[in-house]
């Protein structure tokens, strides 16, 4: 057995538990920097929240710059207030968006240069801010994870910086911050956190030579991101729908955002794979948000796996609910493959990225690019060459799953 977890010193849950933040924060500092969007310094929970951490005699300074997917020159502007401040404490309250904001803002406070310098894996030359994070959305996940995803104009895709240092000191998950996310919102951040735990529970399983933890930030499928891979897919299945129909039903809410951080805690330490290189490029081509490209690409991404890890869809399956009982193991995985098709499309996520503004002519470019992917694409459990590339991105254009399975060919 192997298991890896990297996880933030303090993780809090439940129903009005914002309130813990004023404490967490006095602990580790006296400046504290908040990393937001201009939406949130409207609502009157987070006016509460500042007025709080005020009260507990730590003085506060927004930066409310966060634009959505994260452009970088956002963060630069977070960086100069940040210094002109004295900060010594880094708090993100938002979506993904403003967490990974203040993740980097976190990071170049206290290591100076540039985003750029640290792109890639363990390039961090040690720890960062002290960062305490609060989602307002059930997705992502970044308030446990490992990484930060970037806009950056130079680069054509998306890219990451993935360290163990940008895990945060304290991860504050109070649902109640949630409730406010209109249906669309829901959907993509769900269906996020949703693939985060299906591509953390079938990733790929790596001969353990060596101190692999070293070795890569994302160590692939491990018995502890299967625990919390499970425990986000119970949780997601059972309350995506009923939180995307009705935004005030208290108890999807919860098991949502629950959930969602469970699939952070999974893929923080296995890694995510095809589904999110492929992501990248359909991002940044039609503008539509991380948590539709995806979804859209999971079903596929999942029959074009399901040679290489049939016994994990099976399980997959169980933990949604679906009754298996009875089925061979092949069926098992059709079903399970099926019903997240299924869930998906009954939120609005569309079926091909053709539905989201990929023109046929992309399609060389799309493989391209997710093939560089290379800390994705290394993760996936089927191995993905140009070939297999191009068979995934064209299924998913065309929206037919059924020529993408292929057993491993030493079987
Ligand atoms: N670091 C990680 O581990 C990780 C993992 C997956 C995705 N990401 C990144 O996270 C980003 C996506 O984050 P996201 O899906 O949470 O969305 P987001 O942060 O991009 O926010 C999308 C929109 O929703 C609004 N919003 C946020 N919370 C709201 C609420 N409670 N009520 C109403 N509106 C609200 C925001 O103001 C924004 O306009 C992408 O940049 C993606 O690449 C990071
Ligand atoms: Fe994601």
């Amino acid at each position: 057995m192997f298991g890896v977890s990297r996880t933030p010193r303090n993780l809090v849950f439940g129903e009005g538990q914002r309130d813990a933040l004023p404490g967490y924060i006095a602990k580790v500092g006296s400046k504290a920097l908040v990393v937001t969007d201009a939406r949130m310094t409207m609502d009157t929970n987070f006016k509460a929240m500042i007025d709080g951490v005020s009260a507990a005699g730590v003085k506060t300074c927004v930066f409310d710059g966060t634009i959505a997917e994260l452009p970088l020159d956002c963060i630069a502007k977070g960086v100069t207030l940040g210094q002109a401040f004295g900060a010594d404490v880094v708090v993100g309250i938002g979506g993904g968006s403003c967490l990974d904001a203040a993740k980097v803002i976190g990071l170049l406070l206290a290591h100076g240069g540039r985003a750029a310098d640290y792109y890639g894996e363990f390039k961090v030359p040690g720890p960062v801010l002290p960062l305490l994070l609060m989602p307002t959305t059930s997705g992502t996940g970044s308030e446990v994870t490992p990484v930060a995803v970037i806009t950056d104009p130079e680069r054509a895709v998306k890219v990451g910086i993935a360290s163990p240092h940008l895990i945060c000191h304290t991860a504050i998950c109070d649902p109640e911050l949630t409730y406010s996310c209109p249906p669309g919102l829901t959907a993509v951040s769900g269906a996020d956190a949703l693939t985060h735990a299906i591509e953390a529970f079938t990733t790929v399983r790596r001969q353990l030579i060596g101190a692999i933890v070293h070795e890569h930030v994302f160590v692939g499928k491990n018995v502890l991101s299967d625990a919390y891979a499970l425990l986000a897919i119970s949780n997601i299945a059972r309350s995506l729908k009923p939180a995307y129909d009705n935004g005030s039903d208290k108890e999807a809410r919860a098991r949502l955002m629950f959930g969602a951080t469970a699939a952070g805690l999974a893929f923080g330490s296995a890694g995510t794979a095809a589904a999110h290189a492929v992501q990248y490029p359909i991002g940044a081509l039609t503008h539509t948000p991380h948590g539709a490209g995806v979804a859209v690409m999971m079903p596929y991404v999942m029959e074009f796996n399901r040679g290489f890890c049939e016994q994990e869809l099976f399980q997959i399956g169980g933990a949604m609910g679906l009754d298996l009982n009875g089925k061979s193991v092949s069926e098992g995985a059709s079903e399970t493959i099926a019903a997240v098709a299924d869930l998906f499309s009954s939120i609005g996520i569309s079926q091909t990225i053709a539905d989201l503004g990929v023109a046929e002519t992309d399609l060389p470019l799309v493989v391209d690019q997710a093939l560089g992917s290379t800390r994705l694409v290394k993760n996936n459990p089927r191995p993905l060459d140009h070939d297999s590339m191009t068979k995934l991105v064209a299924a998913s254009f065309a929206g037919d799953r059924s020529q993408l399975n292929e057993k491993p060919k030493d079987h």
